[in-house]
């Protein structure tokens, strides 16, 4: 099947912050996941998991979301700083009622974005919070100057100022962040984003008002309308959740064919509603580029037989790799909207990048596709075009393309393509051609497919390498093209050096 890469059309430059994570006080992603403590058994630096934050650094992530979700909207931060023996313990009410003792707090989250070298991005507490508390959290964050808030972050420790740059105002403000109507939460938006102060003009804050969860454009065009002239950004949750009641959103391993093009043609939605909640923001606010920050995304699957059902803790095979794929392309290829997206969840919650078990870790096939596809980060996006064919179960209405493609070229003239492959069972020859771009010295490729075990190929504690990129050896190189042959169910890159 032909594709074609047009090298003198973009839409601009893909924002790093588009490979963006998310990690909540949630099941197993802080505690156990991401921060065990300085006297745990497993090797850790300053209580942060060694091996869970090599693997991470791998991925370049370039900003991680952080501490909810729903948390946040309990989340009180003056809980969770000073010495830990005596900050306060209570129960997590959110998640599952466990005990939360706050030995995770802003300055571990701080030292956790040091470690991986990633910015941060807070989301503040409109739920249950006030105005002062979370400008006093900006005010903790960002000072470098004399300040009561300045002065108690040197007292536990930190001099410097952390210039955290991405706040949001609330999460889910429509649903578990207090059942708000447009209009309320807007005023309050309004109210926060009116006192949260830039404390050094050269490190200025970017407000992100909570947005709309799948469908619900009014939302955003309403939120927008009323709050566009003083935030940066609006935020948009959308899951893919194969199922179609809440009880049963479908396993992580085991689904039939029909679940599975389910689940790709949910996937392939993300295109559509970016559309339609941006053309709302454009109606709504014409004067301001607002961003659309997608700070939830993400497969959502019924739980692993004998976990807690609080932990959201999912197994993630090469179906979630195809998923991650599909959305990353999209994302890139609206990156004149999309500034920022975030994945839920980055250890043991949802569509993570790792799982642990006490002391051990693996890799999942979502991992895989970040790091395959990290080269489109800060690159400029390039116009693809993809002859395809509708697939899907033999007799089911739902239908999606056998291929979904996107290509960037990085500041030194190397092109990154990326191609999915969404039948289950048929390979796919590619013939790809360009128009516009340099000479390339050399075509390289790798491919992530779950070989005999398809889409519901995935890695275990005992397996950990069972699905991971393999070099592509069928790659012919011709005139201003090259053809190579897809796997089922694979995701594949091309990398054209200049
Ligand atoms: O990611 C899990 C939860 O999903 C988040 O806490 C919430 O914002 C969303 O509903």
């Amino acid at each position: 099947m032909l594709i074609f890469i047009n090298g003198n059309r973009s839409v601009g430059t893909i924002n790093k912050n588009i490979y963006g994570h998310f990690a909540e006080h949630l099941g197993r992603c802080i505690y156990g996941g991401l921060y065990v403590g300085e006297d745990s058994e497993i090797p850790n630096q300053n209580g942060m998991r060694t091996d869970v934050v090599n693997a991470l650094k791998e991925l370049d992530i370039p900003v991680l979301r952080w501490p909810g979700g729903c948390f946040a909207d309990t989340y009180h931060w003056q809980d969770g700083i000073g010495p830990k023996s005596s900050r306060k313990t209570l129960i997590n009410t959110t998640w599952g009622g466990v005990r939360e003792d706050n030995s995770f707090g802003t300055h571990e989250f701080m030292e956790l974005c040091r470690q991986l070298g990633c910015e941060a991005y807070i989301n503040g507490n409109v739920g249950t919070g006030t105005v002062q508390e979370m400008c006093d959290w900006v005010e903790y964050c960002n000072m470098p100057g004399v300040s009561p808030m300045a002065d108690l972050r040197r007292q536990n420790g930190q001099d410097a100022p952390w210039n955290v740059k991405y706040w949001g105002i609330g999460n889910e403000m429509w649903g578990g962040g207090g059942n708000m109507r447009a209009d309320y939460y807007s005023d309050l938006c309004r109210q926060y984003a009116s006192f949260l102060r830039d404390y050094d003009p050269s490190h200025k804050i970017y407000k992100i008002a909570s947005g709309a969860c799948d469908f619900n454009y009014d939302w955003t065009q309403r939120v927008a309308e009323l709050t566009g002239a003083l935030v940066d950004a609006l935020s948009l949750h959308y899951y893919t959740i194969p199922g179609s009641e809440w009880e049963h959103k479908g396993s992580a391993t085991k689904f039939s064919r029909e679940e599975y093009y389910i689940t790709m043609y949910k996937a392939l939605q993300m295109k559509g509603l970016i559309e339609n909640h941006t053309a709302r923001m454009r109606q709504a606010c014409p004067n301001k580029n607002l961003g659309l920050v997608i700070d939830e995304w993400g497969t959502w699957l019924d739980v692993e037989e004998g976990t807690n059902p609080h932990f959201l803790y999912q197994q993630n095979a090469m179906r979630d790799a195809l998923v991650a794929a599909v959305n990353l392309n999209i994302f890139g290829d609206h990156c004149d909207s999309v500034v920022m997206a975030n994945i839920a969840q980055t250890v043991n919650v949802l569509q993570a990048m790792i799982l642990t078990d006490g002391p051990r870790m693996l890799c999942t096939p979502t991992y895989h596709v970040f790091h395959m596809f990290k080269g489109h980060q800060g690159a400029r996006q390039l116009e693809t075009y993809a002859e395809t064919a509708l697939i899907g179960a033999d007799g089911a209405d739902c239908k999606v393309p056998n291929l979904h493609v996107s290509a960037s070229e990085d500041h030194n003239g190397n092109v990154l393509v990326t191609v999915v492959n969404l039948s289950d069972h048929s390979s796919v020859p590619v013939e790809i051609h360009w128009d516009g771009l340099s000479k390339f010295t050399s075509i390289t490729g790798q491919v992530l497919s779950g070989d005999g075990a398809g889409a519901a190929a995935y890695n275990t504690f005992d397996n950990p390498h069972q699905v991971e990129p393999k070099p592509l050896t069928n790659i012919t190189v011709g005139t201003n093209s090259f053809t190579s042959l897809l796997p089922a169910c694979s995701v594949a890159t091309f990398t054209l050096k200049a």
